[in-house]
């Protein structure tokens, strides 16, 4: 049983670097520092819920209504969806985005070197996951905070049949206003436009604004976005490996009202870049296989 006192037993209070303490809602939460950045991630949904270089300002949005409850996701950081996104086909009853991000994860390792600091999560299927989802997996989640914020998520197949789900790395970005920012990098793509009655549309050439609520699987895409944020003159800019499709989200006022853990206003100052493999890009996996996707996040001057 990982404990947060086990957790401090095993990983000792030697390293300055990796703290592990109680968090919001006393849930457990790892504090990672290096010389120039710090991130926090949370036990439960192998979370993260911080990530900033020295002296800037962070750069994941956190909602201030976010609940911190064993069985809800957090609202804000990077929540991991999986093994299904959005809605699961033919089951009303199961839980939106997957188990992962409302699941405790295992520690597996913690370690500072130079620069980086890294953690490495796991979550295996369990008499529980099998009554959501009746599939053996084994998962690991590997994040790094350096001067960028790197997520890999992988997932094996180890089960004895074919293995398929969806995945996202669902990241919520902190921008000054989302009415005053562009996102490079779908020019010419497509996307099912969820707001629309999935609607298959594509994406014009020029820089993407969002102006009304938005929510858009880009497929197929593999290509990096920048966010660039005039108000605080900086770029985002999110590059991701084994990613075939880009989920951007923000639910604009009508939907923020309607959402009891977010603020009515605080659509303004976000905006969801998802590294994702969903909808036709589900990942099929044979018995004994992997799969890696990982984002990586860094930001410039504007
Ligand atoms: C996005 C989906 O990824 O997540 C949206 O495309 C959804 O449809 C949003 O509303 C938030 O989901 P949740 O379950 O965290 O409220």
């Amino acid at each position: 049983m990982q404990t947060l006192d086990s957790l401090k037993q095993r990983f000792g209070s030697s390293d300055d670097r990796i703290r592990f303490e109680a968090g919001e809602g006393g849930l457990t939460r790892v504090v990672l520092k290096t010389p120039r950045s710090e991130g926090h991630v949370y036990l439960h949904g192998a979370h993260v819920t911080h990530f900033a270089k020295a002296g800037e300002k962070p750069v994941l949005f956190m909602s201030k209504q976010s609940l911190f409850k064993p069985d809800k996701a957090i609202r804000g950081g990077v929540p991991i969806c999986f093994p299904w996104f959005g809605p699961r086909a033919g089951h009303p009853e199961s839980p939106m985005h997957g188990f992962a991000r409302t699941s405790e994860w295992d520690v597996e390792s913690a370690s500072a070197e130079g620069d980086r600091t890294t953690l490495v999560l796991s979550l295996r299927s369990s008499p529980e996951t099998l009554k959501l989802w009746p599939h053996e997996f084994a998962a690991r989640y590997t994040v790094t905070v350096a001067d960028t914020l790197t997520m890999a998520l992988e997932v094996a197949n180890t089960g004895q049949g074919e293995l398929n789900f969806e995945e996202a790395l669902h990241t919520y970005f902190t921008v000054s206003n989302a009415k005053d920012i562009t996102i490079e990098g779908l020019a010419g793509v497509d996307y099912i436009d969820k707001t629309d009655s999935l609607a298959v549309k594509t994406q014009g050439g020029k820089p993407m604004k969002i102006a009304e609520e938005t929510d858009r699987i880009y497929l197929p895409t593999t290509s990096a976005n920048t966010v660039r944020d005039p108000g605080l003159r900086r770029r985002i800019v999110n590059t991701k490996q084994n990613s075939d499709t880009t989920v951007i989200w923000n639910p604009w006022s009508a939907k923020a009202k309607a959402m009891a853990d977010f603020g009515d206003d605080e659509w303004l100052n976000m905006v969801c870049i998802e590294t994702c493999n969903v909808n036709k890009h589900a990942v099929t996996l044979a018995a004994g296989r992997s799969h890696t996707m990982t984002a990586t996040v860094s930001t410039q001057p504007l």
